[in-house]
């Protein structure tokens, strides 16, 4: 048996770096007033039936989904906001002060085929905030992105933004693209086909290169947007402006969610290659509270992927802290040394101190290796004779330096040398 497709293990030395990627955005979500959110991994079936849209990829084939032993069918979460939706709706979160401002981490589960930067099981750090219409707030939500990348230290992140209009507006513009594509129906990839009468804008971000071609000529939904569309658009640009948010449009990006109204936003880090490049993604989605049973409330927000993240983190050759070392290894010889070691080990940890001992009753020079594989700043050691006299000898490991000091005084002098 091993470890199912799509999946992998955190192993212990790569959880310290998964720590420090939400500190550093808990961090920031801190500065930008936006509090925790954590809601159920898994949710009913027809809430991403019906938030995340019946002709999504997602929906269409990539959900874990499952009936229970009461044979509801329940689904692995394939994202975040639906299921924050539902709870924003459910607790009326509405009636209270807006907007309401959340963020979340968490595993999201798709059965998509697994390669760089794609799992089965994958994590997002997420934002959603509703209640305000404000583009203001679409250039906070984009640059908050941005600032987790750059606090990171990841560097050649694009932003491209797009307006998406509203759901007649993208009525008439799916018109328009399906008698585009039509002539071409034969040249499409297969993906493109079954998309073109059901969902054609998603042709437009396919990485198919025939499809691609094609897809340079058609429409463009900038030509289709009314007039509260393009404003919100430029407003956004004007806000991105004011915080210094680089950005490109791209009138061509579509996301692969199907609740999306107005602005639509992407990271980009082109050396990750085509399937990773994406590192994150968000956009508006004014009528989702609605959708699922609430009042007309907007909302935006993005999820990243840190997957990806790890993976520019890697490739850019960016530094990431390390496990905090062991403060002390207590070596002991001989039975007396030993429950005595044990004692001091209990009080060292009381005292706030990272320490550890030897539990495989070690030769001395065995003790020692343990003690700087385990990178301890200071290895004490404990024999007969030092017990006898009350005494222990504390070595540093970065200087060799060796002295003898107290029993008593072990605490203060390691807390003294942190
Ligand atoms: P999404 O574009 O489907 O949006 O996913 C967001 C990010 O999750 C992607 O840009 C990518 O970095 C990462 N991602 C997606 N699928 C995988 C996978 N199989 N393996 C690894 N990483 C992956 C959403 O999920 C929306 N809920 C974002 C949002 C929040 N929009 C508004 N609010």
């Amino acid at each position: 048996m091993g470890i199912p497709r799509g999946t992998y293990d955190i192993l212990p030395n790569e959880v310290v770096t998964w720590h420090y990627l939400e500190k550093i955005a808990r961090q920031l979500c801190e500065r930008y007033a936006y509090e925790e959110i954590r809601t159920p991994i898994f949710e009913e079936t027809a809430l991403y039936e019906r938030g995340v849209g019946e002709t999504t990829d997602i929906v269409e084939k990539e959900m874990y989904s499952f009936t229970d032993r009461k044979n509801r069918s329940l689904t692995l979460r394939p994202e975040g906001t639906a299921g924050v939706v539902r709870s924003f709706v459910e607790n009326k979160v509405y009636a209270e002060l807006q907007p309401t401002k959340w963020y979340y981490f968490g595993p999201m589960f798709r059965y998509e085929r697994p390669q760089a930067g794609r799992y089965r099981q994958f994590h997002q750090f997420g934002v959603e905030v509703f209640g305000s219409d404000d583009p203001a707030i679409d250039a906070e939500v984009i640059s908050l992105g941005l600032e987790f990348y750059r606090s990171l230290g990841i560097e050649g992140v694009r932003v491209g933004i797009n307006n998406v209009g509203n759901p007649e507006i993208r009525a008439k513009y799916f018109e328009k693209l399906i008698e585009y594509f039509t002539p071409f129906e034969a040249e499409l990839d297969t993906d493109a086909k079954s998309r073109l009468y059901r969902n054609p804008m998603r042709i437009l971000d396919s990485k198919h290169k025939r499809t691609q071609e094609i897809a340079t000529e058609a429409p463009s939904i900038l030509d289709f947007l009314d007039k509260e569309s393009m404003e919100n658009l430029e407003q956004v640009k004007f806000y991105l402006e004011e915080l210094q948010v680089p950005y490109d449009v791209n009138n061509r990006l579509v996301r692969g969610l199907d609740y999306y109204t107005q602005t639509a936003f992407e990271y980009m880090v082109e050396e990750l290659g085509a399937q990773a490049s994406t590192i994150g993604g968000g956009g508006r989605y004014n009528g989702l509270v609605k959708e699922l049973g609430g009042p007309e409330v907007s909302g935006i927000g993005f999820g990243i992927g840190l997957e990806r993240v790890l993976l520019a983190l890697k490739q850019q050759n960016v530094s990431i802290p390390t496990a905090a070392p062991l403060d002390c290894f207590l070596v002991s010889m001989g039975e007396e040394a030993k429950k005595a070691s044990v004692r001091i080990l209990g009080e060292l940890r009381k005292a706030g101190l990272k320490a550890e001992r030897d539990y495989l009753d070690r030769k001395l020079k065995a003790q020692l290796k343990t003690a700087n594989r385990l990178n301890a700043r200071y290895v004490v050691i404990l024999g007969e004779e030092e017990l006898a006299n009350n005494q222990i000898q504390i070595k540093q490991m970065e200087t060799g330096e060796q002295t003898s000091i107290a029993m008593d005084k072990l605490v203060s002098y390691l807390l003294e040398g942190k």
